[in-house]
């Protein structure tokens, strides 16, 4: 019997992308290959964000041109998972006949089998959402020629904090933490086979260990202890987590970039606004002096380190003084680099009844003012990096050059002077600055 073909198409963070290898897995448990697009595929997965509402409209527009896909191949089968799929999952199949699949996102560890069930028993909607559950290990599966330099393992799901514009308490349920010893031995494997980096994700990594674990916690096991065991699993060149909570960071892991070698330098630590009413009635439980001195006390820990952070603009009620507090905590900080977006009312949430929303046009002025500055201090920032020497991991090497990172997470474009291998670390110099990028030259290997 022929092989079939999966593809699968992943819109949202990097939780999304590492559900996607989750359920690439299962399928490939189930005889299944992957594709390389969505010419020749049997099945289709669209992975989906409901973040803001631009992101669902792409799916449903892509949801609407597979319609005509699948009346030219009737029997392909196509898939919504993830956070569009959690929300909207029951709408969707009433509306859209020819999907055949909704996972939610504590769904998609068993895809496969429950892709056979379709197949017997027609269109299916699994949705479920528990409160307490032990994340499950689906240990990869590496073959030498195929391991990536770099992977991402999940240590939590869910959030329990409710900011008022957030969608992820609702589409990924409660804060669960993922036992120790499965993380333990997920990384060693890996890193056994070969990867040299990893990143530890969660929605809120700095409550790792505390909150609705049906397993082996006291509340005596946090996040910086699992960073310290993680880091000393043997051969593992870089580590790096994401994302942070503001009002659950602690000195204790600011500690960690202090003294753990392979913690790369870098942190997310997403602000959201620069004006304490505005954080209020986004339920942040911090206030910008408090975020102030933590980005202080991190730099008083780890001086180079290089900070980023995501911003909202026209939250419901947000003033042109408090839009005023953004711009001077932007000033304050220098952060090398944020992710900015337009508040966007999503189903759900406390926000969406808030009055006071601020028009479109004013939200658009206000992010493109916020961007131009934050593009003129990434130079700076970046230019501070010329003439320096830095240590950087490959990612590319081809006839058209070295594409590499610095462990602050800085691309750095180079000319290719000798073979490289992703994950070889070498050092290069820094010749220039652009916004986005590096431009550096590698010194002779010794
Ligand atoms: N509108 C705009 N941006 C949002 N984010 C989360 N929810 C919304 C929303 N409703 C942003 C936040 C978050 C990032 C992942 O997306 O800045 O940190
Ligand atoms: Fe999008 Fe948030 Fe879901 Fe990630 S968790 S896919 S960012 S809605």
């Amino acid at each position: 019997m022929d092989q079939k073909v999966f593809f699968i198409k992943t819109f949202g963070c990097q939780m999304n992308e590492r559900d996607s290898e989750i359920m690439a897995q299962s399928l490939s448990n189930h005889g299944y290959v992957e594709g390389m697009d969505i010419n020749g595929a049997d099945l289709i997965i669209l992975n989906t964000c409901s973040i803001r509402a631009k992101a669902e409209q792409k799916v449903m527009s892509m949801l609407g041109y597979l319609r005509k896909t699948k009346i030219k191949k009737p029997d392909l089968k196509i898939c919504v998972a993830g956070c569009v799929a959690q929300q909207e999952g029951k709408k969707i199949i009433s509306k859209m006949t020819h999907v055949d699949l909704i996972v939610g996102t504590q769904n998609i560890y068993n895809i496969g089998e429950l892709l056979n069930n379709v197949s017997i028993n027609g269109p299916q909607v699994i949705t479920h959402l528990e409160d307490k559950y032990d994340i499950p290990n689906l240990i990869p599966d590496l073959s030498p020629a195929t391991v990536p330099f770099r992977k991402f393992v999940t240590i939590m799901q869910g959030c329990n904090n409710y900011c008022t514009y957030c969608v992820v308490p609702h589409t990924r349920g409660r804060e669960v933490s993922r036992k120790v010893n499965d993380i333990i031995d997920e990384v060693a494997i890996l890193v056994k086979a070969g990867v040299k980096e990893i990143t530890l994700l969660g929605q809120n990594v700095n409550s790792y260990g505390k909150t609705n674990s049906v397993s082996d916690f006291s509340g005596a096991y946090s996040f910086s202890d699992l960073l310290r065991d993680v880091s000393k699993i043997e051969g593992l060149k870089r580590l790096r987590f994401t994302t942070s909570n503001p009002k659950d960071l602690t000195d204790e892991l600011m500690r960690c970039f202090e003294d753990i070698d392979n913690l790369c330098h870098q942190f997310h630590l997403p602000v959201q606004a620069g004006s304490d009413s505005v954080l209020k009635k986004m339920n942040r439980k911090y206030t910008v002096d408090q975020y102030l001195t933590q980005v202080d006390k991190l730099r008083q820990y780890c001086p180079e380190i290089a900070l980023t952070t995501d911003v909202i603009v026209g939250f419901p009620g947000e003033s042109a003084q408090d839009f005023e507090g953004t711009m001077n905590l932007l000033e304050k900080v220098q952060f090398h680099g944020s992710f900015s977006f337009k508040y966007s009312d999503r189903p759900g949430t406390r926000a969406i009844v808030f009055e006071d929303k601020i028009e479109e046009s004013v939200k658009s002025e206000r992010l493109a003012r916020f961007q131009a500055r934050q593009g003129e201090i990434s130079l700076n920032r970046n230019r501070e990096y010329v003439g320096k020497t830095k240590t950087v991991m490959v990612e590319e090497c081809s006839e058209e050059g070295v594409k590499s990172r610095t462990e602050t997470n800085h691309i750095v474009h180079c000319a290719k002077t000798t073979e490289l291998k992703p994950g070889d670390c070498v050092d290069v110099t820094i010749t220039h600055a652009g916004r986005h990028s590096l431009k550096g030259q590698l010194k002779p290997l010794r």
